[in-house]
C-alpha cells in the first residue's frame, strides 16, 4: 500500500522539539533567545513567499528573526556591506541571502562573504566541503530535511540504488553527498541525472529512490518508475490552473501513486521540511554562539 509522507505532520512534530530544546537550554538558562538573519534582494514572488513562510515558521518555533529586504538595484557592494552587518551582528546567531540574487551581482563572492560559523543555510564552501568530507557541518535544509524524512520514517536507504534528478548547489548535489555518504542515513548508491543526461527514465526505471529537483511540473510518469519505488518530489512549480495560481510537482502525483511505496506530496511534502531544517540550523547555530 502507498504510504505518504506527510511534511507538514513531520515538521510540526520537529517545531515542538525544537521549541523545547529552545525552551530548556536557552529559556531555562537565561539565554538569547535564537535569532535568525534573512536578507532578501529584490521582489521575486517566489523568493517573497518562501521568506514570508521562514519568519512565519520563526515565529511559530519561538525563534526571532530579522529581514533585511533590499532594492533589486543594489550594488554588489551595498549587498556586501550587509552582510557584513550580519557577519558582525553578536545579536544575530545565523543568516541566509536568499536565492537567486540580481544578474548583475556575483553569486560566489556573496556566499563566500558569509561568515561560515552563522552560514545556516549550509552553502559556504567551508561548510559544504566539511559536509562531503563527512565532518560536521550545516547541511543544506533541504537536503537534510529529506534525509531526515527517510530517517524519521523509518526508510532503510543503505544499499539502495537512488537516483537523483537535478544538480543544483541547493538541492542536487547536497542530497547526493548525503544520501552516498558512508554514515547514519546514508550507504545508498547513488546515480546524479540532470538536464545533459539523455534517456533520463532508464535511470528512474532502475531506482529504489527518486529524488527529483528538476522544476518540470509532473514530469515522472507511472512509466518511467520501477514498482515499489519511493518518490521525493522537490518540485515547487506555480501554475495557473482556471485562473487559479496553483503548487505542483515534478511528479505527476496521482499517476504514480499506486505504483510506487512511498511519495511526498506537493505542497505538503519536502517543502515544509526544508523550512524548519533552516530553524534547526539556527538553534544549533545559537547554541554554538556563547
Ligand atoms: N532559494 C531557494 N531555496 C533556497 C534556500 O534554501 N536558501 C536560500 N538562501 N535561497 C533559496
Amino acid at each position: 500500500m502507498t504510504k505518504l509522507l506527510d511534511g507538514n505532520q513531520l515538521a510540526l512534530k520537529i517545531r515542538e522539539e525544537i521549541s523545547k530544546e529552545i525552551e530548556e537550554k536557552i529559556i531555562n538558562k537565561k539565554r538569547r533567545i535564537p535569532h535568525l538573519g534573512i536578507i532578501l534582494m529584490g521582489n521575486n514572488d517566489s523568493s517573497i513567499t518562501y521568506v514570508n513562510s521562514k519568519i512565519k515558521e520563526c515565529k511559530k518555533t519561538g525563534i526571532k528573526s530579522t529581514l533585511i529586504h533590499l532594492s533589486s538595484s543594489i550594488s554588489e557592494n551595498i549587498l556586501l556591506k550587509e552582510i557584513k552587518k550580519m557577519n558582525l551582528n553578536p545579536l544575530i546567531d545565523g543568516f541566509i541571502v536568499q536565492l537567486p540574487l540580481g544578474k548583475h551581482i556575483n553569486q560566489e563572492k556573496i556566499i563566500l562573504s558569509i561568515d561560515p560559523k552563522k552560514d545556516v543555510d549550509g552553502f559556504h564552501p567551508e561548510n559544504f566541503g566539511k559536509m562531503a568530507l563527512g565532518m560536521k557541518s550545516f547541511f543544506p535544509a533541504t537536503a537534510l530535511g529529506i534525509i531526515t524524512m527517510l530517517e524519521r520514517n523509518k526508510i532503510d536507504i543503505s544499499g539502495k540504488h537512488s537516483v537523483i534528478i537535478g544538480r543544483s548547489r541547493i538541492v542536487g548535489t547536497p542530497i547526493s553527498i548525503l544520501m552516498s555518504r558512508k554514515a547514519y542515513p546514508g550507504n545508498s548508491t547513488v546515480t546524479i541525472t540532470h538536464s545533459k543526461t539523455p534517456n533520463i527514465e532508464s535511470f528512474t526505471k532502475q531506482a529504489d529512490i527518486i529524488i527529483v529537483a528538476i522544476g518540470i511540473p509532473k514530469f515522472i510518469k507511472s512509466n518511467m518508475i520501477k514498482k515499489g519505488s519511493i518518490i521525493i518530489d522537490v518540485g515547487i512549480n506555480n501554475i495557473k490552473n482556471n485562473n487559479k495560481n496553483i503548487l505542483i510537482g515534478d511528479v505527476d502525483f496521482h499517476n504514480v501513486y499506486e505504483k510506487v511505496s512511498y511519495i511526498t506530496p506537493v505542497p505538503g511534502g519536502v517543502g515544509p521540511m526544508t523550512r524548519i531544517m533552516l530553524l534547526k540550523n539556527t538553534l544549533k547555530a545559537a547554541l554554538k554562539n556563547k
